[in-house]
C-alpha cells in the first residue's frame, strides 16, 4: 500500500506517515481544502467534512455548482478576490492587470517518486524508499495559469515536502505577485506560536507566545533567511512541553528573503503561510514558462519539542545534507580568527599548527586575512590570491605543509563580496549590487556581488575551483558578512526588477551546485557574519554552519539551546575561544567553554601561544574526551532537559541506540543564592528516554541509579558556584 490513497467517491486524499496523517478534500472538484494533519488516523466517512448551509453575506461566485462561505473552510492554498479575506497564499495577475482567481479546474495526479527543484535545493530520496508524491493540478482557463501544489510524505519522518510550480499555458505574459511555498488553514485549537529571532552574536532566541485573532507575520528583507529570523516555526498546544504534546514544525528551505504569515480569523480558522516574501518578489511568467517556488518541510510530533526536533534532525541529515556527509564524522578544527585576526605570517601560523597537531586537533582552517593586501576589512574581497607577504609559498605549499604535520588544511573564502579596493572592482565595476547614478550602501566597507547575473555567477565558480584546485583543502568555510541592499538588477527589464533577490538566491544556489559537484569531498561549513544564513537551503550543499560570532559560553548555550530545535548538533559549529571572551567580555572557565563547544562540532578559535601547560593539558583532554565519544554526539540522539529560556539553568543529554554510554551536560548561566526550588547547592535533573529498568552508573562518582530513578527522582548534582558552573556526567548502562 503506498502512502498517499484518493478515495474518488469522497474525493479525499489521505497521506500516511508512521504516527501521522494529512488529510486533504478537493471541493466541487475546484477548490482543494484543508481536512486535517495531526496524529495518524483513518477515515470512516468522509461526509461529516461537506460543507453545509450557506450562512448570511456570503459571497458567492456565479455558476459555481454550489456556493459557500470559503472563509469558514479550510483551504490548502488560499488566494484572494473570491471571497477568503485571509491572507492569500498566492497572487497572479494576467497581462492586463486583473487579478487571476479562478475558479480552477482542479485534477490529481499521484506518481511515485519525487521530482527535483530546478535549481532549488530540496529534499532527497532515496531509490528504495515508499515514497509517493501527490499533484492537485489547477487550471484556470480564462489566464492558462496552471497551478501544481505538489506535496510528497516521507512516512518515516513523518514529514511532508510542499512546493508549488506555476506554469503559463495561455499566450501572454502572467505576472507573479506572490507565491508561497506551503499554505493551509488549521483549525485552531489555541495554539501558541514558537519561532526563533535574533540578532549578530545572539542568533536564533526561541520565543513562544499565543495567538489573537489578526495576522502575526515575520520573516528577512535583507537578501539572506538572516540573523533576526529563520525560516521555521513551530505551533504548539499550551501544554506541549519538551517531551509531552503536539507539535507541528514548519521549515523552508530557501536562504533568502522569506515571509511567515500566521493568521487566526474571526471563524477560527488559523491559516499559515510561508514562503518567498512578496514585499521584494514579483515574477513575469512568460507564455511557456514555469516558476517553481521553494520547498517547504512540516513535520507532526505527539512526543513534544524534542519530538519535532527529532524528526526535523534526522529529516535535515538524512534528506538535505549531502549524503556522503550524513554519516561522515566531523573533525576537530582549529580557526585562526580570534587566534591572530588579520595579522599573521607563515611562521605564526606554523606555531600554532604545532601547538594544535600535539593538542590532537585535525583540521587547520586559515580565516580572513591570507590573500593579496587583506590587512583590514576595507580591502581585497575578490581577489583570491594568496598574498606572498604572509604565504610566501602560496596557498600550496601552505597547505603541503600542514599535511607534513598531520594537519588537513581548511580556507576561509566570502565569494559573494567585493571590496571598492580590489582589482576586480577595477575590472568590473558593474558586478556589484547597485542603482545606476546613486551611491551603494556598504556595509562592513564591502559591497555585494550581484549574483543574479550569469557572468559573475561563472567568476564565482571558476575563482572557487580553481582555489581549490591549487592546493589540498579539504574544508571551506563560506562566508557572507553584509546584507544585500540598493537591490537593481541592470540587465534586466524594467518589469523584472523585483526579481531580483530571488535570483541572487538562484545564483548562488547555482554556484554552490557546481562547486560541490565539482569537488564532492570538500566539507563546507557555512557562514554569514556567524549565523546569519543558518537555513535548510544552505545545508544542503554545506552540511555545517557556524552558529554564531559569539563563543561565549553563556551566551553560546542559549544559541545553541534555541538553533537545536530545528538543526541538529552535528551541523553546528562550536569553538572554545579566549577569555574574556571578545564578543561579551564575560569569563567563564575552559572546562565550561569546552563542554558547551563540545556539544556541537568541536573547534578552538584562540591563540594557543597563550595558553598555559595546564590549559593545553586540559584542552588535550577535552580533544581526547570529544573524538572518544564524537559518534555519539555527532550521530546520536539530543534531547533537551532545561531550557536557558525558561530557567537560569540549561542540560542537555546525548543518547545513541547502540552506545552504552550517555553524556549529559548541565549548565548554571546565573545563579542566586538560596533558591527555594533547585538551588545553588542541589540540583535535580530529570533525563528522559532511558530505559525504565536498565541500571545505570555514573562513571565519576561511580553512583549507580535505575533507569526510572534518573527520569524521576533525577540526577543529584551539587553545583559549587553561582555563575557560570558547568558539568559533564557520563552514565554507563550496565549490561
Ligand atoms: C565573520 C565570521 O563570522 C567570522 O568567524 C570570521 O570568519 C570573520 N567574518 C572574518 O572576516
Amino acid at each position: 500500500m503506498g502512502t498517499i490513497e484518493f478515495d474518488t467517491a469522497n474525493q479525499i486524499i489521505s497521506m500516511q506517515g508512521l504516527h501521522s496523517s494529512y488529510v486533504i478534500q478537493l471541493y466541487s472538484h475546484t477548490l482543494p481544502l484543508h481536512l486535517y494533519w495531526g496524529p495518524h488516523q483513518k477515515l470512516a466517512d468522509t461526509r461529516q467534512f461537506s460543507p453545509s448551509a450557506e450562512p448570511g453575506y456570503s459571497i458567492k461566485v456565479k455558476d459555481r455548482d454550489t456556493s459557500y462561505f470559503i472563509e469558514e473552510f479550510g483551504c490548502e492554498y488560499g488566494f484572494a478576490e473570491n471571497g477568503d479575506y485571509r491572507v492569500p497564499a498566492f497572487g497572479v495577475r494576467d497581462s492586463r492587470g486583473y487579478p487571476v482567481t479562478g475558479p480552477f479546474e482542479l485534477d490529481v495526479n499521484i506518481y511515485r517518486g519525487k521530482h527535483k527543484i530546478p535549481g532549488l535545493p530540496s529534499a532527497r530520496t532515496g531509490s528504495d524508499e515508499d515514497i509517493q508524491t501527490l499533484e492537485l493540478r489547477m487550471v484556470d482557463h480564462p489566464s492558462g495559469l496552471l497551478t501544481v501544489l505538489s506535496y510528497t510524505m516521507f512516512p518515516e519522518h513523518d514529514a511532508v515536502t510542499r512546493n508549488v510550480i506555476f506554469h503559463n499555458r495561455g499566450n501572454a505574459a502572467l505576472r507573479l505577485e506572490k507565491a508561497a511555498s506551503v499554505s493551509m488553514d488549521m483549525p485552531n485549537r489555541d495554539y501558541e506560536l514558537l519561532y526563533l529571532h535574533g540578532a549578530w552574536a545572539r542568533e536564533r532566541q526561541i520565543i513562544r507566545r499565543t495567538l489573537q485573532p489578526g495576522t502575526f507575520s515575520f520573516g528577512s528583507t535583507r537578501g539572506i533567511s538572516s540573523h533576526q529570523f529563520s525560516p521555521s516555526f513551530a505551533l504548539l498546544e499550551a501544554e506541549t512541553s519538551e517531551f509531552r504534546g503536539d507539535a507541528y514544525g514548519y521549515g523552508l528551505i530557501y536562504s533568502g528573503n522569506f515571509l511567515a504569515e500566521i493568521e487566526l480569523n474571526y471563524g477560527g480558522n488559523l491559516r499559515v503561510n510561508m514562503g518567498l516574501n512578496p514585499d521584494t518578489f514579483e515574477w513575469e511568467l512568460e507564455p511557456g514558462g514555469s516558476f517553481y517556488t521553494p520547498e517547504a518541510v512540516m513535520v507532526y510530533a505527539d512526543d513534544g519539542l524534542n519530538g519535532m526536533s527529532r524528526r526535523f534532525h534526522r529529516f535535515f541529515q538524512e534528506r538535505i545534507v549531502p549524503s556522503r556527509f550524513a554519516e561522515m564524522e566531523r573533525p576537530v578544527l582549529f580557526n585562526s580568527w580570534e587566534a591572530s585576526y588579520f595579522d599573521f605570517d607563515e611562521s605564526t601560523l606554523k606555531e600554532l599548527a604545532d601547538t594544535a597537531v600535539d593538542l590532537g586537533i585535525e583540521l587547520f582552517v586559515l580565516d580572513d586575512g591570507w590573500f593579496e593586501g587583506r590587512d583590514s576589512d576595507r580591502t581585497s574581497l575578490g581577489d583570491w590570491q594568496a598574498d606572498r607577504r604572509k604565504l610566501p609559498g602560496g596557498l600550496k605549499s601552505f597547505g603541503e605543509s600542514l599535511q607534513h604535520r598531520g594537519l588537513k588544511f581548511g580556507l576561509w573564502i566570502e565569494p559573494e563580496m567585493i571590496s571598492y579596493a580590489s582589482k576586480l572592482y577595477h575590472k568590473h565595476p558593474d558586478w556589484i549590487l547597485a542603482i545606476p547614478d546613486r551611491p551603494a550602501a556598504e556595509g562592513r566597507n564591502q559591497l555585494v556581488l550581484d549574483l543574479s547575473r550569469p557572468d559573475v555567477c561563472d567568476f564565482i565558480i571558476d575563482t572557487v575551483n580553481g582555489l581549490l584546485n591549487s592546493a589540498p583543502i579539504s574544508y571551506v568555510k563560506w562566508d557572507m558578512n553584509r546584507s544585500l541592499t540598493n537591490a537593481a538588477a541592470r540587465h534586466l527589464s524594467a518589469s523584472r526588477q523585483r526579481e531580483i533577490y530571488h535570483r541572487y538566491v538562484l545564483g548562488l544556489y547555482r554556484v554552490l551546485d557546481e562547486i560541490t559537484r565539482l569537488h564532492p569531498d570538500v566539507l563546507f561549513e557555512g557562514c554569514a557574519g556567524g549565523g546569519g544564513r543558518f537555513d535548510p537551503g544552505i545545508l544542503y550543499y554545506m552540511p555545517q554552519y557556524w552558529t554564531s560570532d559569539n563563543t561565549d559560553a553563556v551566551s553560546r548555550v542559549r544559541i545553541q539551546y534555541g538553533t537545536s530545535l530545528f538543526f541538529p548538533p552535528i551541523s553546528m559549529g562550536a569553538h572554545v575561544s579566549a577569555v574574556p571572551n571578545h564578543q561579551t567580555g564575560r569569563t567563564t572557565s575552559l572546562e565550561m567553554r569546552g563542554q558547551v563547544a563540545m556539544s556541537g562540532n568541536l573547534g578552538y578559535e584562540l591563540d594557543l601561544s597563550r595558553l598555559s601547560a595546564d590549559e593545553l593539558d586540559s584542552v588535550r583532554d577535552q580533544v581526547r574526551f570529544y573524538k572518544q565519544y564524537r559518534s555519539l554526539i555527532q550521530f546520536g540522539r539530543f534531547l533537551r532537559l532545561v531550557s536557558p529560556f525558561d530557567s537560569t539553568d540549561a542540560a542537555w543529554m546525548f543518547i545513541h541506540p547502540e552506545i552504552d554510554d550517555i553524556l549529559v551536560f548541565w549548565f548554571r548561566l546565573y545563579g542566586e543564592a538560596n533558591r527555594p526550588v533547585s538551588g545553588p547547592r542541589l540540583v535535580r535533573l530529570r533525563l528522559a528516554e532511558l530505559d525504565p529498568f536498565d541500571y545505570y552508573r555514573e562513571r565519576e562518582r561511580r553512583i549507580e541509579y535505575t533507569g526510572s530513578e534518573l527520569m524521576n527522582t533525577g540526577l543529584i548534582l551539587s553545583p559549587s558556584r553561582l555563575d557560570y558552573d558547568s558539568r559533564l556526567i557520563i552514565l554507563e548502562r550496565i549490561r
